[in-house]
C-alpha cells in the first residue's frame, strides 16, 4: 500500500494501477471510494473481496465525461436529463439502464446500472486519464462507517489497496443521493448529499422505495437478480432427478458427467475465486437466455469471495425451491 498526495504525478502512477487491474482508492466529494476499473471483471471482483463484503451489492460507476455516459448507459427521459445537467458533477447517483459494455459483475447482475460524476478534481482526473469509469464502492470495510479522510482508508483498509490518494477532506461528508426514474414513478434509493427537496424541486414529488436504504447500514437494499428460469445446486441426486431435462450446468473449476448437459460453464479453471466471482453474473444471464428446462450450480468453498458467491446462488436457488 502507497499512501501518497494527489499530486498529477501520483495520479499518473495511480492511472497505471487501474490500468494493470489494481485497486486505488480515491477522494471524491462525499467519501472515498475503493476504485477499480469499471470495465475489468476482475478487478471489480478485487472491490468484494478487500470490503470482505459477505454479499454482493452493485456498484456505482464514476464518470468525468457526458461521452462516458453515452458509453455505458441510455438516458432519453428528459427529466433525468435535466437532472444531469442541474447536479452533475456532484452528489447525486442515478439508476440508469446499461448498455453491454457494463459488466454484470458491476450490477450484481442487474439490467440498470448506477451512475454518477462525481464534484472532486483529483477523482475527474483520474477518471479522464484512464479513459474508462471507475467503479467504486465507499472505501469502508463492511459495516464500518464511511471514510471522508485519507487516513480512515488507511485504517479500514489500507493493506489491500495498492495506491490511496489523499486530497484531503471530503466535502460533503454523506455518500450521494440515489434516484431511479422509471415510466411511471421515482424513486429515492438512498437518501445523501443533494437533499430531497431540491431534487423534487427539480423534477417533483419523489416516492420512497420498498428499497431504501440508510447510508450508514450497508447492504440493506432488497434488490437482487435472479436467473428467469429455475436454478439448483449440482448433486448427483438432483442430476439423477433432472435426467430427461434441458440442463445447463456451472461448475467451479472443472467438469464432471459431461454428456449430461446441453451446456457447461466453468467459473475459473484454476479455481481463483476471484475468477470465479468475476464470471459468475455472466454466465448466469448467458444460460437464463438458452432455453434451458434448469441451470445446476456446483457449490464453491465459503471463504473469501466463495463466502459472496454462495450468499447470491443461495437466494437464486431458494427463489425456485
Ligand atoms: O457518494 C457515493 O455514492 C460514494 C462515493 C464513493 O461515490 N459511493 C457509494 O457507493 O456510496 P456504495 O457502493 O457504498 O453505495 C452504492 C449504493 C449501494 O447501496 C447499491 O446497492 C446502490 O448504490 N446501487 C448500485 N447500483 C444499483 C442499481 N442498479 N439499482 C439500485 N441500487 C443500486
Ligand atoms: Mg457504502
Amino acid at each position: 500500500m502507497k499512501l501518497l498526495e494527489a499530486t498529477t504525478e501520483n495520479i499518473n502512477s495511480a492511472v497505471q494501477v487501474l490500468k494493470d487491474g489494481g485497486l486505488v482508492a480515491f477522494p471524491t466529494e462525499t467519501v472515498y471510494g475503493i476504485g477499480a476499473n469499471g470495465f475489468d471483471p476482475i478487478a471489480v471482483a478485487k472491490i468484494f473481496e478487500v470490503k470482505k463484503r459477505p454479499a454482493f451489492n452493485p456498484l456505482i460507476l464514476h464518470i468525468s465525461s457526458i461521452e462516458m455516459l453515452d458509453k455505458i448507459a441510455e438516458y432519453s427521459n428528459s427529466k433525468i436529463k435535466f437532472l444531469i445537467d442541474k447536479f452533475w458533477p456532484g452528489p447525486l447517483t442515478l439508476i440508469l439502464p446499461k448498455k453491454e459494455i457494463v459488466p454484470y459483475i458491476v450490477t450484481s447482475g442487474l439490467e440498470t446500472v448506477a451512475v454518477r460524476m462525481p464534484n472532486n478534481k483529483v477523482a475527474l482526473e483520474l477518471i479522464s486519464k484512464l479513459g474508462k469509469p471507475i467503479a467504486a464502492p465507499s472505501a469502508n470495510s463492511f459495516s464500518r462507517l464511511s471514510p471522508t479522510k485519507a487516513e480512515h482508508v488507511v485504517n479500514q483498509l489500507g493493506e489491500n489497496i495498492d495506491i490511496i490518494l489523499d486530497g484531503g477532506n471530503c466535502q460533503v461528508g454523506v455518500e450521494s443521493t440515489i434516484i431511479e426514474i422509471l415510466e411511471d414513478k421515482q424513486l429515492i434509493l438512498r437518501p445523501g448529499g443533494i437533499p430531497t427537496e431540491e431534487i423534487e424541486k427539480a423534477i417533483g414529488k419523489l416516492s420512497g422505495s420498498e428499497n431504501v436504504i440508510n447510508p450508514n447500514s450497508p447492504g440493506q437494499l432488497q434488490i437482487h437478480y435472479a436467473p428467469k428460469i429455475p436454478i439448483k445446486f449440482y448433486s448427483e441426486s438432483e442430476l439423477e432427478a433432472n435426467k430427461n431435462k434441458k440442463i445447463g450446468v456451472i461448475f467451479f473449476n472443472e467438469s464432471k458427467f459431461e454428456n449430461h448437459f446441453d451446456v457447461i460453464k466453468i467459473l475459473s479453471k484454476t479455481g481463483d475465486l476471484r475468477e470465479a466471482a468475476s464470471k459468475l453474473f455472466a454466465f448466469l444471464h448467458e444460460l437464463e437466455n438458452l432455453n434451458l428446462d434448469l441451470i445446476l450450480v456446483e457449490p464453491v468453498e465459503k471463504s473469501n469471495l466463495g463466502i459472496a458467491i454462495m450468499d447470491r446462488l443461495t437466494k437464486a436457488v431458494n427463489k425456485y425451491l
